[in-house]
């Protein structure tokens, strides 16, 4: 089993030292950026500046994920703004594939994500155009919200399909990971991991990214 990758996600950092907040997670793999637009989900965040910004920090690989409607419309932007892998909503597209195309044609990786309602299945045969699948294990929309455990059948499902067709996709999890759930996700068979309050809700931010990596080493 490769070693755990731990996204802190900026969202629940203190954005009035957002510099000093980047560089206190330089112990992790990926900085994970969450962009809401107030319609996919009901809470605005930032866009493709601060996303700017934040790659003018770090030299770490960005983990942009878009909880936005026509993502199609804003990936170049993010692109600019230096994402290493852009993740856009499924119910958000009309073709999913065709944006993996885009990503992939641009040099990012790409991904998707699905909320809890949605279901992976018919999903699956399309893996090989992506990267990375995103399995939200809350509602979008506001870090801070309990783990959903149902959430790591999709986890499970995914899981054997990539391997049972030699795929390098790999599985991220996102919404209430913690010291106390990170373990089952890494059971059900995730490689990455977003963490936002388990992570800036401590006061040693780098000691919580290695205490999750421990924790998802099975
Ligand atoms: C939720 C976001 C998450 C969020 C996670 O819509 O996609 O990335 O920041 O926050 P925690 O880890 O606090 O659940
Ligand atoms: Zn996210």
């Amino acid at each position: 089993m490769a070693t755990p990758i731990i996204a802190p996600s900026i969202l629940a950092a203190d954005f009035s030292q957002l510099g000093e907040e980047v560089r206190a997670v330089d112990n992790a793999d990926w900085i994970h950026v969450d962009i809401m637009d107030g319609h996919f989900v009901p809470n605005l965040s930032f866009g493709p500046d601060i996303t700017m910004t934040v790659n003018n920090i770090t030299d770490q690989h960005l983990d942009v994920h878009l909880m936005i409607e026509n993502p199609e419309e804003w990936v170049d932007k993010y692109i600019e703004a230096g994402a290493d892998c852009v993740i856009f909503h499924v119910e958000a597209t009309p073709d999913h594939v065709a944006l993996a195309k885009h990503l992939r044609s641009k040099g990012v990786k790409a991904g998707f994500s699905l909320k809890p309602g949605t279901p992976i299945e018919p999903y699956l045969a399309d893996l090989r155009f992506f990267d990375l699948v995103l399995v939200m294990s809350v509602e979008p929309g506001f870090g801070g919200q309990s783990f959903m455990p149902d959430q790591l059948d999709k986890v499970r499902t995914l899981r054997e399909a990539i391997d049972n067709n030699n795929l390098t996709t790999l599985i991220e999890i996102d919404g209430g990971i913690s010291e106390h759930t990170i373990a089952q996700a890494a059971e059900a068979g995730c490689d990455a991991y977003v963490a936002g309050s388990a992570i800036y809700g401590k006061d040693d931010r780098a000691a919580a990214v290695d205490n999750l990596r421990r924790l998802a080493t099975v």
